[in-house]
């Protein structure tokens, strides 16, 4: 163990979330897998052995030795684990991310459970990074915090809406091309999306309409007063592995041709940016000027430096027909649209103050208030 490094767990590690969890924090500058939870399923077996590794090459060293735990609040706390990283399903999430808070974790989840909680920020650091100023009650309340973070198919809509906002927005409507991965490991069978598009994803549309707003909602008071616009959301699965691509239609307060659009999404960054943090790409948003593009297979894996792959959100056909600007943009639903974006609000939140920066089982939040 690296005493300099932050301990982290990382919860429902053996998912599709999971795996990309433990594959952006094998390597971290800052943290260190201390331990990794699954269901009674894969609990007490190395994890180089239950987790059925997807992501190509092999499970990370750092890792693969590691025996699954069944995560109980206290024995992570005790193990001087600091940061829970949260893969689980929104059931299984709502009492067990409470029960880490209270025994002074900082949660990062990408669970629905707590989303709407009016004191749990939904986080995008390029987006609304002053939200992260609401885990200060949970912390004097329960002793740690939760984040959340948005759908996945929420960060693909809310980057490019903070890029334009400064034109003004009125109203969002939005259709999204979904890939197999954001169901889950267990999630489709092929029998049911081989060559085939399901116009229906469970309660996505109205997720995506209510976090948005409250993402690019104002915080004051301790709560979030939601951004007032209105979002119309049509969602759908399609036959595409990685990448869920959204096609766009804004209308503005103010009249925006094309180029202008272009050059505000181009030159669009964030705090993340600003602080260099580990886990942001140097660009949050990159604009193709081809006809065809994006697509999910050639621009899923978007961003750089390289631990920032599959960050970028990228858009495309930029256009104006009428009232509305038009353009499609594509996210990476379990880099940006899940473990990435976790991982980049856990730096957000060390930098700023809110978790401990050395590790070691004298480090806890409430000796870091922040
Ligand atoms: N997939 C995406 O694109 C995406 C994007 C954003 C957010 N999310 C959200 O992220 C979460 C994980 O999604 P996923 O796609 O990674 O799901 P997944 O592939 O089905 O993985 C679920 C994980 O949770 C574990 N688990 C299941 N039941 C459990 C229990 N009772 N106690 C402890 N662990 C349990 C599983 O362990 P076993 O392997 O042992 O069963 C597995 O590690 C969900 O809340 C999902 O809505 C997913």
């Amino acid at each position: 163990m690296d005493n300099s490094k932050i301990k982290v767990a990382v919860l429902g590690a053996t998912g599709l979330v999971g795996q990309r969890f433990v594959s952006l924090l094998a390597d971290h500058p800052w943290f260190e897998i201390a331990a990794l939870t699954a269901s009674a399923r894969s609990a007490g077996r190395p994890y180089g052995v239950a987790a059925g590794w997807v992501l190509g090459g092999n499970v990370p060293r750092s890792a693969a030795a590691i025996v699954i735990s069944p995560g109980a609040a206290a024995s992570l706390f005790e193990k001087g684990i600091r940061i829970a990283f949260s893969a689980l399903p929104a059931a299984v999430a709502l009492a067990i991310e409470a029960e880490l808070r209270e025994a002074g974790l900082a949660v990062f989840s990408n669970a629905s459970a707590h989303r709407m909680d009016p004191d749990v920020p939904i986080l995008i650091p390029e987006a609304n990074a002053a939200h992260l100023e609401l885990a200060r009650g949970q912390v004097e309340r329960h002793g740690g915090f939760i984040v959340a973070n948005s759908n996945c198919t929420t960060s693909g809509l809310v980057l490019p809406l903070k890029a334009l906002e400064p034109f003004g927005i009125r109203t969002v409507v939005v259709t999204s091309y979904q890939a197999i991965t954001g169901a889950g490991r267990r999630g489709l069978p092929a029998f049911d999306i081989a060559a085939n598009v399901i116009p229906h994803i469970g309660n996505e549309e109205d997720k995506l309409a209510r976090e948005t707003v409250k993402i690019l909602g104002r915080s004051a008071g301790g709560a979030i007063e939601p951004a007032p616009f209105e979002v119309n959301a049509s969602c759908a699965r399609v036959s595409v592995r990685d990448g869920h691509l959204l096609s766009l239609a804004l209308e503005l307060e103010r009249e925006v041709g094309a180029a202008e659009a272009r050059r505000a999404c181009e030159a669009f960054r964030g705090i993340p940016q600003e602080l260099m943090l580990p886990t942001a790409p140097e660009a949050p948003l990159l604009v193709r000027p081809e006809d065809d593009r994006p697509q999910p297979v050639l621009d899923v894996e978007a961003g750089r430096p390289e631990r920032a792959r599959g960050m970028a959100v990228t858009v495309g056909r930029i256009r104006r027909s009428g009232r509305f600007l038009n353009m499609f943009a594509l996210v990476h639903n379990t880099v940006r649209g899940a473990a990435g974006t976790s991982v980049l609000s856990a730096e957000l939140a060390v930098r700023k103050g809110f978790v401990a920066r050395r590790g070691g089982a004298d480090s806890n939040l409430r000796e870091t208030k922040p």
